[in-house]
């Protein structure tokens, strides 16, 4: 990671950004290769020294990830007045997260969005979703602008009532001071029952940034699959049902769709950019403003 002002491990426990996503793909094997992998059960198994440095990722979101955290983080990104840039230098500059301590790792994070979309685009899907992947995870830039790992990645979830035991290491919300103070603390908390998503509001972390990012450029099922792919206790748990609405129960349906392409299309071999870039560039064009404001 680059932003070395923030690197101590006590802040940024993961090597890189994609522990957290190769936890998940322990967590959620893909369903196609299960059959011939290893038994069900080591997947399963978080108490392995391996895992260490997500437990801490984790001990230290579901600490620090406070409603009041959520809403100063709102006030300090949602006004988008700190960098204006083309879209293709945008990508530039998440790049600069690729972690280049270790030589024989992970593909860059546009590697990642590049083969996402790829993967949408080959089975047909609409070219919104297309741009779906290939823009889901360029909110990581606020690790770029001084965040630490556990306000930009991790599983999402709501703040301001009680967290469901279905979030990864339910245990460490003991330490959150929402768990112990009354307004936060209860089944609805601030919220009104099956008032729906829109109303909530989730942890800060990447997925809230893009989806604020794209909110008036993209269709509403694509909204969902960038505002909520992280947000596991719903996708994969059927958390919060109490929450939602019936508008929530429908979109469901896409972010679900989503999910797989995000987790599963990881491929050692990188997709042809010189060949793709005028698709690309003609799909962006047709849905995104020239710039993008961050
Ligand atoms: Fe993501
Ligand atoms: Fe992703």
């Amino acid at each position: 990671m680059q932003n070395n002002q923030f690197s101590t491990k006590e802040i940024n426990p993961l090597g890189s950004l994609d522990e957290w996503e190769d936890d998940l793909l322990e967590r959620y094997p893909d369903p196609e290769k299960i059959a011939t992998a290893k038994a069900t059960e080591s997947y399963r198994n978080y108490e392995e020294p391996a895992r260490d440095t997500v437990r801490e990722f984790y001990r230290l979101n579901h600490t620090y990830q406070t409603h009041d955290f959520v809403m100063e983080k709102r006030r300090q990104y949602l006004s988008f007045d700190k960098k204006e840039m083309p879209i293709w230098d945008a990508f530039d500059f998440l790049n600069e997260l690729v972690d280049d301590s270790d030589p024989d790792t992970d593909l860059d994070q546009f590697q990642h969005l590049l083969q996402t979309s790829e993967a949408i685009r080959r089975d047909g899907h609409p070219d919104w979703m297309v741009l779906v992947g290939l823009m889901h995870d360029m909110g990581k830039v606020l690790c770029l602008f001084g965040e630490p790992q556990w306000a930009v990645v991790g599983d999402t979830f709501p703040v301001g009532c009680a967290y469901s035991d279905k979030i990864i290491y339910p245990e460490f919300f003991k330490e959150n001071p929402d768990f112990n103070n009354p307004l936060y603390n209860t089944k609805y908390g601030i919220y009104e029952p099956n008032c729906g998503l829109r109303n909530v509001h989730m942890s800060w972390g990447h997925d809230e940034y893009i989806y604020q990012m794209m909110k008036d450029h993209l269709p509403e099922s694509a909204l969902y699959m960038l505002r909520y792919h992280s947000f596991y206790a719903w996708h994969r748990e059927g958390a919060y049902e109490h929450l939602l609405d019936d508008h929530d129960r429908d979109m469901l349906q896409w972010v679900q769709l989503f999910n797989p392409y995000d987790l599963y299309s990881k491929c050692p071999e990188p997709p042809d950019w010189k060949v793709l870039k005028p698709y690309y560039t003609a799909l962006i064009e047709k849905y995104l403003p020239r710039t993008l404001k961050f």
